[in-house]
């Protein structure tokens, strides 16, 4: 399941940002895996609602990227069910970071 969930992370990374840096940081209470793109980031409203199942940004609808809507609200069942979170946040560059955060 944690292999589903990265891979639906590092797949947005490469579709909608280009490129996938991916930082792991070890720490004592918990396991940070950061996936930094090169993308355009998101508009803040949107930070919460791409999580929702069959959510698509806007654009992405006519682009050629062909998904569902599926792989973030997976992904995001996957990190609670370990007892985790995901985060996003939008880098000063304008591009996203998601941050998969398991607790130890
Ligand atoms: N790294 C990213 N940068 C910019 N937008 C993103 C990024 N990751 C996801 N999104 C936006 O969030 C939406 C939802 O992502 P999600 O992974 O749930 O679905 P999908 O990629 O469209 O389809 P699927 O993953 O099911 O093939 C995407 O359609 C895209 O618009
Ligand atoms: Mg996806």
């Amino acid at each position: 399941m944690l292999k589903r969930c990265l891979a639906n992370l590092l797949e947005n990374a490469i579709k909608y940002g280009t490129s996938a840096k991916v930082v792991v940081e070890d720490h004592a209470d918990r396991l940070q895996i950061s996936i930094l793109d090169q993308g355009p980031g998101l508009p803040v409203y949107q930070l919460s609602r791409v999580f929702e199942p069959f959510y698509r940004v806007e654009g992405s609808r006519n682009r050629d990227t062909g998904g569902t809507g599926l792989g973030l609200a997976i992904a995001k069942n996957v990190a609670e069910l370990h007892g985790g979170r995901i985060e996003l946040r939008n880098r000063p560059e304008g591009a996203l970071a998601v941050i998969l955060v398991l607790p130890c």
